[in-house]
């Protein structure tokens, strides 16, 4: 049995902050403690309560006056394109025709896989990203290194093997069978060992023939529990092609519909160009609009009404993400000030606490996942992140005149990146501290 106990202001939330005086949504110890035993949250509290319940040899880390929160969970991010990032495109199909597709060719080696996959749970750790849903490749072997390097450092993720059978490079595509096949497999070797779990990924209608999008269903229905990841409505010309492929689908949303594909396990990457119908029945589906504002940005795809979209008759779930390498950020908090900024342009307010909750529990809740992750609640896993507002000197001098919780939490938005993150702990143990060159 390892005991940890780490001593530092703590913050987490029990659900969505209404305003900035909402304080009863979360809950917040200036001198607390949180205490860590064989992976899992064992205490919570105040330090001198945990500290009590502590054994007498506790291994006591005090990271005070830094801030504790629950590790950052970005819901939509594709591993094999750590080396697609920043590539010059004019619009989504370009990119993903003139960088992406060629680079996800490269996946088929599994020693690139591997030595990729390593690069990006550094990256997460560095970041304080302690859960991610990820794509892999098409290949299976870039989804047994993903796993294969999740297992080793025994970090909850959920990823799939990308299913396209059309529209994509030779060397990048399955066949219904074969991306039926190698799913089960993948399913059947991976989901459930240590912390991993296996998501059903057709990459998105334009790349899935109407049999693949079948064979999907199939698979859906064959593993209920398991989570749907795909894209939906990220760009006018994507709707347009779409459309063409799937004449009898009245909308982009039904093309998923029609294979059962919708549900509160199914998360749709973008989704900012949705008619109201679409967001009916994402609505009534309880399926997970997924923003990736940095993405979003970079490839000029449009504003995604975060804001509104969760709100009114028909209210959205939604979830943040980095859609690494759409994307330009792995920093979570990266991503939050850029999703700050879309609001701005629509006339919303994104309030700092909102902002951390949608980083951990309302991200956690989007993935189904609150009962484990998200939080800082007693008997879930100890992934827990340790953040500096003064981490850099511009940072330090603006927290001099820092006075108030949501002020803190917004500077960490607005100018924080992996800089900010003190350290990572993943299923209790410093994942950060730990790494190579730190
Ligand atoms: N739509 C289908 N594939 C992709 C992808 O890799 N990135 C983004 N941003 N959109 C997609
Ligand atoms: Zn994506």
């Amino acid at each position: 049995m390892t005991a940890r106990l780490i001593r530092g202001r703590t913050l987490t939330f029990e659900r969505m902050p209404q305003a900035l005086d909402d304080h009863s949504a979360y809950r917040y110890e200036s001198d607390g403690a949180l205490l860590f035993i064989d992976g899992l949250i064992q205490e919570a509290g105040s330090y001198e309560t945990v500290r009590a319940a502590a054994p007498e040899d506790v291994e006591e880390i005090d990271h005070r006056p830094h801030l504790i929160l629950p590790g950052f969970i970005d819901t939509h991010l594709h591993f094999p394109q750590m080396q697609v990032i920043g590539s010059y495109a004019a619009n989504l199909l370009e990119w993903l025709n003139t960088y992406t597709f060629p680079e996800e060719c490269r996946f088929v080696e599994s020693a690139h896989a591997a030595r990729i996959a390593t690069h990006f749970f550094d990256e997460m750790v560095r970041h304080g990203t302690t859960t991610a849903v990820a794509y892999c490749s098409v290949h299976k072997a870039s989804a047994d290194a993903f796993f294969a390097e999740a297992l080793r450092r025994d970090m909850r993720m959920i990823a799939g093997k990308v299913m396209m059978d059309r529209n994509a490079p030779q060397g990048l595509l399955d066949t219904p069978e074969l991306g039926y096949d190698e799913t089960r497999a993948v399913i059947e070797e991976w989901h459930g060992k240590g912390r991993n779990h296996v998501a059903i990924t057709p990459r998105f209608a334009i790349t899935s023939t109407p049999e693949q999008m079948a064979a999907a269903s199939a698979l859906a229905r064959e593993f209920p529990n398991l989570h749907i990841q795909t894209h939906l409505s990220e760009n006018h010309d994507e709707i347009a092609f779409t459309g063409s492929l799937y004449p009898d689908a009245v909308d982009y949303l039904d093309v998923y519909a029609r294979y059962d594909l919708l549900g509160r396990k199914t998360l749709f990457g973008h989704c900012i160009h949705l008619s109201e119908r679409e967001r009916q029945v994402m609505s009534e589906s309880g399926s997970v609009a997924v923003h990736c504002p940095t993405s979003n940005l970079f490839l000029g795809s449009g504003l995604f009404p975060l804001k509104a979209i969760a709100r009114g008759e028909h209210p959205v779930r939604v979830s943040v993400a980095s859609d690494i390498g759409g994307g330009s950020s792995y920093s979570m908090l990266r991503t939050m000030d850029e999703a700050y900024k879309i609001q701005q342009l629509l006339g919303e307010r994104l309030n700092p606490f909102e902002s951390a909750y949608h980083l951990t529990r309302g991200n956690a809740e989007a993935v189904s996942l609150v009962d484990r992750i998200g939080t800082l609640e007693v008997g879930t896993d100890a992934d827990v992140i340790v953040l500096d507002m003064a981490a850099t000197p511009a940072m330090a001098l603006k927290a001099e005149v820092v006075t108030s919780l949501a002020d803190e939490l917004f500077l960490l938005q607005t100018m924080g990146d992996d800089r900010a993150i003190v350290e990572t702990y993943v299923a209790g143990r410093p994942a950060k501290s730990a790494l190579p060159g730190s």
